[in-house]
């Protein structure tokens, strides 16, 4: 197994590795420790079915069935991401900067996303090293983030903060929405602890954080974007190209990321798996 950088701080692209074989043991753990050093890892070329995926996604944490999005027919675990090229001016799935479902009492740990059908260019994915952004902010920001805990909500899937109703999504991802139960406050450290390296990152969600705990959504807003824009800067960040059968596995712990909708007139087609992870501390 080779390991190739691809950025400064974030992401690596592995070498030398068939992730449709049999997945030993050995080579499950070296996954792991370079997820966890690395955070996104990039394979290309890989002829995954829908069983090895869901094989793979089980070397990282228990297969985890995410809420709100309807998966594939027979696959309660697989998601197709889907956008048709008759699709125009709409918005994308995950096309701001978040990690997922961080509003869950224990937010997926990472999740695999598997290139199907994809555009000759656009339609790149960012992500970026909370870590590193944890570890880089400034005196003052630190202090506001240290020891305090950030409210998350479920807010495009819930009542209270849900969606314009003229926002045009994708036909093709069934998104439930208007679920009262998605309005619940669930607070979690701004600053969480990974449970394999023991490294700090700042968790915080530009979609799904309402506030800081103790403040207003109003006093937290100004503080609250001035930890964004400095948790995505781009030096903390890396950008992959889709090519048919690629993957890339993730962090959702520590890392943000982004899916840029520029791709406006082709199709694009991803299966994505999602693992378990920890209530975070
Ligand atoms: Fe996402």
């Amino acid at each position: 197994m080779d390991l190739e950088p691809v950025a400064g701080t974030i992401g690596a692209e592995v070498k030398g590795v068939d992730l449709a074989g049999p997945l030993r043991d050995d080579l499950a753990e070296g996954l792991r420790k370079a997820l966890g050093e690395h955070l996104v890892l990039f394979f290309r070329d890989q002829q995954l079915d829908v069983a090895s995926q869901k094989r793979l996604t089980g070397a990282f944490g228990e297969l985890m069935a995410v809420p709100y999005v309807e998966p594939l027919a027979d696959e309660p675990y697989i998601v197709a991401v889907l956008k048709e090229a008759g699709e125009t001016g709409i918005s994308v799935f995950g096309g701001a900067w978040h990690s997922d479902f961080s509003f869950l009492p224990r937010p997926p740990g990472g999740s695999v996303l598997l290139g199907v059908e994809v555009p000759p260019f656009g339609g790149d994915t960012l992500w970026a090293n909370q870590i590193i952004a944890y570890e880089t902010l400034p005196d003052d920001l630190k202090a506001v983030v240290d020891g305090r805990g950030a409210v998350h909500v479920g807010a495009p899937y819930g009542v209270k903060h849900a969606p314009a109703s003229d926002l045009r999504l994708s036909r093709s991802i069934h998104i439930q929405r208007g679920d009262p139960e998605a309005d619940r406050e669930v607070v979690h450290p701004a600053v969480r602890t990974h449970p394999w390296t023991g490294r700090k990152a700042l968790f915080l969600n530009p979609i799904y954080t309402t506030r800081l705990e103790g403040m207003s959504a109003e006093d937290s807003r100004p503080l609250l974007q001035r930890l964004y824009e400095h948790a995505v800067r781009p030096e903390f960040t890396c950008r992959f190209r889709w090519t048919p059968g690629a993957v890339a596995i993730w962090d959702n712990r520590a890392t943000l990321h982004y899916a840029i909708n520029d791709y406006d007139g082709q199709r694009r087609l991803m299966y994505r798996t999602t693992f378990a992870g920890e209530e975070p501390y």
